[in-house]
């Protein structure tokens, strides 16, 4: 593969400073990729450290199983959507996780392989799909969706003002089976305005659509609490603002005290928090990074901590008792061992 089409990780450094690597940690990536992120958590929680790398794309997988191949066990990488997180977990028996990581959307291999279909600067059929397995492709949603869930697709996911105007150029077009096709069309609607072309937010909206993304993130967000320990990091970083608003909220009302409508006496809904606000603010990449690397302009990194509340700790002592069990015999012979679960539910 030729180095320009190779993926560089975004953010690398906040990341790794937002989930707090620990020595004999163990962590999860749901969003593989090359292995940039992975690789480097590896370095960081050595010795002793695990992470599980998981990601849809089995070219992501095979790619990342040679750049990490030098970590050995520690390294188990699944091919797999994180929208079964915790199935994969439960499979691997690998909870709870000092931190979680999300590095949402494609990497820069994906959007340049040819045949991938997700860019218009190559001329490629309309796939989409990060998992070639999946059943629909945009060639599927461009020429079977009505036009009326076409124009919806395209103003809820690519947030396209033009939305109508192209769903019915796309109708009265059909077949469309090209990237080149579909692109110039949209060129035909859309007036270029800016130095972004006419197509990107259709072609962003075809991709969430055919992969499902908001649905994945919403769904996988809620199980990465579940598998983090007290004290556990959660760290997104997304690069639209539908990602990001899903994150933001999923993390607002995780850490809120209290879910009431305003305006209640007092509070009835008894919420409690579990998950700490670690930055009001967006992490974005310094100026610097965005000269060397113009696909990081987007992102924006969130991370919050787990908190375990008093009423929860029944279950997380039975999840520490169930994986200390099994894990006795490993765990007489290494003492890292027993210092990864006790940092994992704060014990020490
Ligand atoms: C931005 S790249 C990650 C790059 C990676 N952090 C690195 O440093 O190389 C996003 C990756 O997430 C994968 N992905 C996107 N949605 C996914 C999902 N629902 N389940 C699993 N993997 C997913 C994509 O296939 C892609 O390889």
């Amino acid at each position: 593969m030729p180095t320009a089409t190779l993926h560089i990780p975004v953010l690398l450094k906040e990341t790794l400073d937002a989930m707090t690597i620990l020595p004999g940690g163990r962590y999860i990536d749901c969003t593989l990729g090359a292995g940039g992120h992975a690789e480097a958590i590896l370095q960081r929680s050595a010795p002793g450290g695990q992470l599980l790398g998981i990601d849809a794309d089995p070219t992501a997988i095979a790619l990342a199983q040679e750049s990490l191949s030098s970590f050995g066990n520690s390294a188990l990488l699944v091919n797999g959507n994180f929208a079964e997180l915790s199935q994969i977990c439960s499979r691997h028996d690998f909870k709870p996780v000092n931190g979680i990581l999300f590095d949402l959307g494609l990497s820069s291999m994906q959007l340049s392989q040819n045949g991938s279909g997700f860019s218009f600067q190559h001329d490629a059929p309309l796939d989409m799909r990060f998992d070639p397995n999946q059943t629909i492709s945009a060639a599927d949603i461009v020429n079977q969706y009505s036009e009326a869930e076409l124009a919806r697709i395209l103003f809820e996911f690519g947030e396209e003002t033009h939305s109508r105007q192209i769903a019915r150029l796309i109708v009265r077009s059909r077949p469309l089976y090209s990237t080149a096709q579909l692109a110039s069309l949209i060129e035909s609607v859309v007036p270029k305005h800016s130095r972004i072309h006419p197509a990107t937010k259709t072609f962003q909206a075809l991709r969430i659509a055919v992969n499902e993304e908001l649905q994945h993130l919403e769904s996988a967000l809620g199980q990465a609490l579940e598998l983090l320990g007290h004290g556990g990091k959660l760290v997104v970083i997304s690069y639209h603002s539908l990602e990001d608003r899903i994150v933001k909220n999923f993390m607002r009302r995780e850490s809120a005290r209290c879910l009431c409508p305003p305006g209640l006496p007092q509070c009835v809904c008894q919420h409690q928090p579990r998950l700490k606000l670690l930055s009001k603010q967006v992490v974005v990449p310094s100026l610097a990074e965005e000269k060397a690397n113009p696909r990081s302009r987007s992102a924006k990194l969130r991370v919050a901590e787990r908190i375990i509340s008093s009423q929860e700790w029944p279950e997380a002592a039975r999840l520490f008792h169930v994986s200390a069990g099994r894990k006795s015999v490993t765990a007489r012979k290494s003492s890292k061992k027993r210092t990864c679960f006790n940092t994992v539910l704060n014990l020490n």
